[in-house]
C-alpha cells in the first residue's frame, strides 16, 4: 500500500541517505568522482600541489610586472603557500625506493627545501604588502630559480 510502502522505503533508505552525507563532497569539476579515482592512480598528491605552484608561478610572472595588479599576485601568492605548506608534508615518490636510512635523510633534505620555498613564498607577501615591488620581484625570481635544482635532485626526470 502506498501509504506504508512510502515511509518504509524512507526508513530503509536512511542509512544509506546518513553515508552520504557524511562522505567527503565531491569536487565541483568531477560530478561522478571518476576522475579523481583515475587521477589519484597517475598523480600523486605532490604533483597535483606542484602544479598548482606551477599555475601561480606563471600568473605570477605577469602579476608582478604591474603595480595595479596587487591584489591578483597576493592572492596568488597566498594560493602557492597553501601548496607549498601542502607539498612540505609529502614524500618525493624517488624516495619511496630508498632503504629506511637513506629516505630519511632525503626527506629531511626534501622537507628543508620546501620550508625554504615556503618562507620565500611569505616574503613575497610581505614585499607586495608593503607596497615593495622591486622586492617581490628579486624574490619571486629566487623562487623560480629553486624548481631545476629541486627537481634535479628529487625527480626521476631530474
Ligand atoms: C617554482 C618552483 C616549482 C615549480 C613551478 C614546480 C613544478 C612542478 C611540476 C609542474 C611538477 C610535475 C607535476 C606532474 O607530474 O604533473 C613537479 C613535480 C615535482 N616537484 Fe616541483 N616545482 C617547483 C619546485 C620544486 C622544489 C623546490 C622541489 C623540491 C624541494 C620540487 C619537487 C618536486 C617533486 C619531488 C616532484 C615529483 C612529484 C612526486 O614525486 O610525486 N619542486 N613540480
Amino acid at each position: 500500500m502506498p501509504r506504508e510502502t512510502t515511509p518504509a522505503l524512507l526508513i530503509a533508505a536512511l542509512p544509506l541517505l546518513l553515508l552520504a552525507a557524511a562522505a567527503p563532497s565531491t569536487p565541483l569539476q568531477d560530478p561522478e568522482g571518476n576522475a579523481g579515482q583515475q587521477h589519484a592512480e597517475e598523480e600523486t598528491k605532490l604533483a597535483q600541489q606542484m602544479l598548482l605552484i606551477e599555475d601561480a608561478v606563471k600568473k605570477l610572472r605577469r602579476s608582478l610586472r604591474k603595480e595595479e595588479q596587487r591584489d591578483d599576485s597576493l592572492a596568488l601568492t597566498v594560493q602557492m603557500q597553501a601548496a607549498a605548506l601542502a607539498c612540505k608534508a609529502e614524500t618525493p615518490t624517488l624516495l619511496t625506493s630508498l632503504g629506511e636510512e637513506e629516505r630519511v635523510i632525503q626527506k629531511n633534505a626534501y622537507r628543508l627545501e620546501m620550508l625554504g620555498f615556503l618562507e620565500q613564498a611569505l616574503l613575497l607577501e610581505r614585499a607586495l604588502l608593503e607596497g615593495d615591488q622591486e622586492r617581490a620581484r628579486e624574490i619571486f625570481a629566487g623562487l623560480r630559480d629553486t624548481e631545476d635544482p629541486g627537481h634535479e635532485r628529487f625527480t626521476a626526470g631530474g
